[in-house]
């Protein structure tokens, strides 16, 4: 049977954008994109990855669901192109169940164009790398060490009235550096940085922080970058002040929090949550975060929602980037203390009469509690009953339902111990 390839290849004249296809003849295929008709002769082609792939007409299928947003109107072929669009890309392939072999990816720094089919990931030794060094590295690696994708953060943000980032001061405080290079550069400062102006943004500050992983390859010394405009363009100040480690609760980023900072935007590490969001509620400023999406039924921040002090975002965030930049399941959703117009996911609520509810989405718990899932929600019953951190972050308390007590509902029954969850009651 003929070998199968997903290849992404780019024209040296269109830099924005790339082409993803497959194809069982990479080398013919390359030699037609260069020879297509009406095309100038400095225009090349040239690939920017390649691989096999068990069944390519399957997967072409599942990245262009996949990159929806990323397509170009016209052709279902031309994605739209940047660094971390093209990581992303390169992600979903690579963990891809049809995946097979990497044969082809362009190296990080040549711009020079490459025309020839070959493998050329380099080995750990031409890395510079050993295998123990690469497992001592991974063993560091914590739950925090993951990025957030560039459309995540385009999706939620273009969600908001543009008015509220007007002439505002954004603060990005975990770890979101900026770099020439766009792949060390987090995707938020990207996002802000190419819409300052469209938003009428006032300053972006954010924070490179010095830990024990370097996710962005920015070296050990913390800073702290301020990004403005002027008619003179763009402007970058980069401080890296004495004894600084860049972390969100040292002394001075909050005081850039507290004097600075109008809204704060970032993925902060999930080890540190709680500290994190403790901070953030308590400064009084605009948020809108990342973070797990049980986050809604833990003791430890129910306050806040039973507190109307943070509801959740728009939309939920399923997939991170390892430190390989390859795609890796999330249970991520968004929150802040924005407000949200119009929720689109109040749709998914099912609240009516508890008898028209069907039996296999709801059941009483050992203390006769009721639990109700899958989004339904009774509308005649005034005693409180539990229900998962899902109708929760679909907009349950904005629709007369309030939470009933700060407290992580562990259900039980015939004595064995259910999935946490929230009690809730009607106004
Ligand atoms: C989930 S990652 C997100 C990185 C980046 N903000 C993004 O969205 O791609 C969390 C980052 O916070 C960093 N971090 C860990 N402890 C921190 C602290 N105390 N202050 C600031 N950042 C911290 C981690 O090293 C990691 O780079």
């Amino acid at each position: 049977m003929e070998k199968q390839y997903i290849y992404i290849v780019q024209a040296s004249l269109e830099l924005s954008k790339c082409k993803i296809g497959k194809t069982c003849d990479l080398e013919r295929r390359l030699t037609e994109y260069n020879s297509m008709t009406g095309k100038s002769q400095e225009n090349v082609y040239r690939f920017l990855f390649t691989c096999e792939v068990s069944d390519m007409a399957t997967m072409e299928k599942d990245i262009k669901e996949q990159f929806k947003a990323d397509r170009e109107n016209k052709s279902r072929e031309i994605y739209f192109y940047n660094s971390v669009k093209f990581e992303n890309y390169v992600g979903f392939i690579k963990s891809h169940k049809l995946f097979k072999e990497e044969i082809f990816i362009k190296s990080e720094d040549k711009k020079e164009v490459v025309m020839i089919v070959k493998k050329t990931t380099p080995s750990l030794e031409e890395r510079g790398l050993t295998h123990q060094g690469v497992m001592e590295r991974a063993k560091r690696i914590k739950y925090d060490e993951f990025y957030t994708r560039y459309e995540d953060v385009e999706k939620e943000i273009s969600m908001y009235n543009k008015s509220i980032w007007q002439n505002k001061t954004v603060f990005c405080n975990c770890d979101d550096a900026i770099d020439e290079d766009d792949r060390k550069t987090s995707a938020f400062v990207l996002y802000f940085k190419s819409h300052f102006k469209e938003l009428g943004l006032r300053k972006l500050i954010c924070i490179h922080y010095a830990g024990k992983v370097d996710l962005f390859n920015q070296g050990s010394k913390a800073y702290i970058a301020y990004i403005s405009y002027t008619t003179d363009g763009e402007n970058i100040y980069k401080d890296y002040p004495k004894n600084y480690d860049g972390s969100f609760d040292h002394p001075v980023s909050l005081k850039i929090l507290k004097e600075e900072a109008d809204i704060v935007c970032t993925n902060p590490p999930f080890s540190r949550s709680i500290d994190f969001w403790k901070i953030i509620i308590e400064c009084g400023k605009k948020f809108l975060i990342i973070s797990n999406i049980r986050i809604a039924i833990h003791s430890a921040y129910l306050p806040y929602f039973k507190n109307n002090q943070v509801w959740a975002g728009y939309n939920r965030v399923d997939y991170f980037l390892n430190p390989k930049r390859q795609l890796t399941d999330a249970a991520g959703h968004w929150y802040t203390n924005i407000p949200i117009d119009n929720r689109p996911k109040y749709e998914r609520l099912k609240i009516m009469p508890l008898k028209n509810i069907p039996e296999e989405y709801k059941k009483y718990d050992d203390s006769k509690t009721l639990l109700v899932d899958n989004c339904y929600i009774p509308n005649n019953i005034k005693k409180p009953f539990a229900v998962s951190a899902r109708p929760i972050l679909n907009g349950l308390l904005e629709n007369g339902y309030e939470i009933f007590n700060d407290k992580e509902y562990i259900p039980r029954i015939n004595n064995k111990t259910q999935f946490s969850r929230v009690l809730v009651q009607k106004i």
